[in-house]
Order: structure tokens, then C-alpha cells, then sequence
């Protein structure tokens, strides 16, 4: 008799814990499926934010990977393009909540926005026209024509240099057309987004020079005053990297794993 009951209660137990756990769960995600992440991006930047052909679908590196940091943290993520120097601004007005766009962590941008942990290492590197003999590393830029796209790494480095003649576009695309039309010597960019134009545009009459100006790192940017939400993103980030969700994307879009 006492057995029959103890097995009796046991399973009671059970069903209440099931049912507990079941609720729970289900409640917890509809809750936070109603959460939406704004993202702002400047989705001109292969491989890590651009368009499909027809103009609709965001892809790249970035945005997989903030769609899985959104999964991660039960957030519906709504993605905005703008304008790349437009990126910080938007934050700092709240009209995004998080950045993510290649953007590269540096002093300058932390005194307006907090950075997430690195997540991309990065650099800057320079394409010219496959028959240029006179441009083979950055010193070489001095006193030439380079096309840059304006609030970047690439505007702020290469005007260090002396003499040169700097010219900023809106878009890493703008750079690239300048370049081909020979309306500037060079382009200086982010070495993957190079390398990725070359192995994908067909076009066969540039080249990428192995020459690396920086080493970067780059981060996702969140308003100064959501630290709540930048603590939820690097949370979810390392989840990513434990469970090989990061390494996934990784291969996907670079072909290599990231170790
Ligand atoms: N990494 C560079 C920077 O932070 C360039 C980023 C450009 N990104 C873009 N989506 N256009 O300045």
C-alpha cells in the first residue's frame, strides 16, 4: 500500500514538474518573441552586410550572426539601412538599438558608444589596378589619388598620410567604381571586404596588395545608455562561441573556421 503510494505520488510529481517546465518555457518565448532588436547597418559592405540581387534580403556575416545573437536573447531583429557616418548618430538619438556593420572598435567611438566584445579581427589593405607598378605599400600612397568611404578606419588613416589627394564616397561600392573609371590611383578598405570584391565581382583588372595597414577588431555598438542590452548581446555572444554557432557562420561566409 505505502509503495503504491509513494509510486502514485511520484508520478503526480512528475506531471506538475512537466507541466511547470512545458508552461513555462512556452510562456517565456511568446513573451519575448514580441521584442524587437533595431539594428542599424550600412549594408554596402561584402561579405559582412549587403543586399541580394533583387535588393530585399539582408545577408552577410554580421547579419547572421546578429540574428543569431537576437535568437539567442529572444529578440525579433528589424534591420535599418543608413548612411555609415550615420551609424553612431542613430544610436546616440535612440532611434537604433544596436550597430553592427563592420564597424571597428576605437577610441574615438568609445567616448560616444560602448563597443561589444571584439568579435571580427580585421585590417585595413589596398587595391589598385592590376597594372600599376608604382603603389606596393601604403608609403607608396603618398601624393597620390585614393578613394575612401567617408567616417571609416580607411578616411581616417589614409589622411595621415602626406600629401595625399583623399576622396570620400558614401559606399565601399562608390570606392570600388572610382577605381575601375581611374578617377583615383587606389582604394583603401577593410582587407576582407577587398578581398571579397576581387574573388567575387569578375573583375580581373584590380588586385589587392598583401601589404596590411592596421590590425582591427570589430565590435557591436550600443548606446551609452543601454548597458542592460550590451551585457545581454556579450552574453550571447560567448554563448555562440561555446555552442559553435559563431564557428558556423564563420565557415560560411569566410570558408575557414575562425581558429
Ligand atoms: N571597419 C571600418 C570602420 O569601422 C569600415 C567599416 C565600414 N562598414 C560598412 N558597413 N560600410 O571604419
Amino acid at each position: 500500500m505505502a509503495k503504491k503510494l509513494l509510486v502514485l505520488c511520484m508520478a503526480a510529481l512528475m506531471a506538475v514538474a512537466a507541466l511547470v517546465a512545458g508552461c513555462g518555457g512556452d510562456q517565456q518565448k511568446a513573451a519575448e518573441g514580441e521584442k524587437v532588436l533595431k539594428v542599424g547597418v550600412n549594408a554596402d559592405f561584402a561579405p559582412f552586410e549587403f543586399q541580394d540581387e533583387n535588393g530585399k534580403e539582408y545577408q552577410g556575416f554580421d547579419m547572421d550572426l546578429i540574428r543569431a545573437v537576437g535568437e539567442e536573447m529572444g529578440y525579433k531583429v528589424e534591420i535599418n539601412n543608413l548612411n555609415f557616418d550615420g551609424l553612431i548618430p542613430a544610436l546616440e538619438a535612440g532611434n537604433i538599438d544596436v550597430c553592427i556593420s563592420g564597424m571597428t572598435i576605437n577610441e574615438e567611438r568609445k567616448q560616444k558608444v560602448n563597443f561589444s566584445d571584439p568579435y571580427y579581427k580585421s585590417g585595413l589593405s589596398i587595391i589598385v589596378a592590376k597594372d600599376n607598378d608604382y603603389i606596393k605599400k601604403f608609403e607608396d600612397l603618398q601624393g597620390k589619388k585614393v578613394a575612401v568611404q567617408i567616417g571609416t578606419t580607411s578616411a581616417a588613416e589614409v589622411k595621415k598620410i602626406k600629401d595625399v589627394d583623399v576622396k570620400e564616397f558614401n559606399s565601399s561600392a562608390d570606392t570600388f567604381m572610382e577605381l575601375r573609371a581611374k578617377g583615383v590611383d587606389a582604394v583603401v578598405n577593410d582587407r576582407p571586404v577587398n578581398d571579397y570584391y576581387i574573388m567575387k565581382s569578375g573583375e580581373t583588372n584590380v588586385k589587392a596588395l598583401p601589404d596590411l595597414l592596421t590590425s582591427e577588431d570589430y565590435g557591436i555598438a550600443v548606446s551609452k545608455k543601454n548597458e542592460e542590452l550590451l551585457k545581454e548581446i556579450n552574453t550571447a555572444l560567448k554563448k555562440l562561441h561555446e555552442n559553435g554557432k559563431y564557428d558556423e557562420i564563420f565557415t560560411k561566409w569566410f570558408g575557414t573556421t575562425s581558429k
